[in-house]
């Protein structure tokens, strides 16, 4: 049986192993997937003993970066991203990295919640790992513009910068943000510790703009509170989970499982 499953440290909490159970169930596919608790101080060395029968793992919090230096070749996504949440053993041995979490996010976006991203305002908060990951599969969907907005205003120009020649994409302080968005994806980390980006309400036309959180979790975010409550759509992060599970299981397999019945049973036990 074909091995495979998700570092992380911690690592007990992760939903990848019940998302691939299904995901082979549905599509009939003999495979293992199993939780790895990888050592904070040798990653490297954990993953290599795990590819000498593993066939596949994801990454996940906090060795996306270490995942990148680790692949012997990047897909281009990846690359740009400095991270890596998929790594794939090819068949002379070595091992790809690749980064599907932005295409999780544009999938959900896109095929689940039914948003165009073409030619419209969108607004991406925070300038960390994830929002990094996402900028180059977001910007594929030519968005009129697309402004980063972080704490910590010089890392949202830098990616700006380092993402220019992909698009319209531009970089401000939270309180420096003019003008409604049609969307609003959270990628800052604030929702983990309850707390919500200084935002003005003007950023959202009610009944028009869409708002996106990158986390997700059995209650509202507070971001996805404080733009339900003004008149925003709002959708939180177990799809893109799901669709960036779905594209790796894809790079694996050479299947594509339908995600819809996987994210509506997570969203079952969510909420039980
Ligand atoms: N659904 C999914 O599949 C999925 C996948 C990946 C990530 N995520 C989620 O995405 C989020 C970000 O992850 P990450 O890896 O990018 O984290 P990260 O690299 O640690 O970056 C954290 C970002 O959040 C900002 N931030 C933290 N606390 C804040 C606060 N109180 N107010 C305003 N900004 C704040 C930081 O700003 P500074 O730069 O100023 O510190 C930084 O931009 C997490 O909630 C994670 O769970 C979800």
């Amino acid at each position: 049986m074909d091995r495979y499953g998700v570092f992380g440290n911690p690592i007990g909490h992760s939903k990848s192993p019940q998302i691939h159970r299904l995901f082979a169930e549905q599509t009939g596919q003999s495979l293992s997937y199993e939780p790895l608790l990888a050592p904070l101080e040798d990653f490297a060395g954990f993953a290599r003993r795990f590819f000498v029968d593993g066939r596949g793992a994801n990454v996940t919090v906090p060795f996306k970066e270490e995942a990148w230096r680790l692949a012997d070749q990047l897909t281009e996504r990846a690359r740009r991203a400095g991270a890596v949440n998929t790594l794939h053993k090819l068949d002379d041995g070595t091992l790809l990295g690749d980064n599907t979490d932005g295409l999780g996010l544009v999938r959900d976006l896109l095929d689940n919640a039914g948003v165009v991203l073409q030619g419209k305002r969108v607004l991406l908060l925070g300038a960390g790992g994830a929002v990094r990951g996402v900028l180059e599969p977001l910007l594929a969907q030519r968005p009129g513009a697309l402004v980063i907005a972080n704490r910590t205003l010089a890392k949202a120009e830098r990616l700006a910068a380092e993402f220019a020649e992909l698009g319209t994409v531009s970089a401000s302080a939270f309180e420096q943000l003019e003008g409604r968005f049609d969307v609003i994806v959270n990628g800052t980390s604030a929702s983990l510790a309850g707390e919500l980006p200084p935002l003005a309400d003007a950023l959202i036309e009610a009944g028009e703009s869409f708002c996106y959180d990158m986390m997700y979790g059995a209650e509202p975010t507070p971001f996805c509170a404080w733009a339900a409550a003004r008149g925003a759509t709002v959708r939180d992060g177990l799809g893109m989970l799901v669709e960036q599970a779905a594209a790796a299981f894809e790079l694996w397999r050479g299947v594509r499982p339908e995600s819809a019945p996987v994210l509506a049973e997570l969203r079952h036990q969510l909420k039980g």
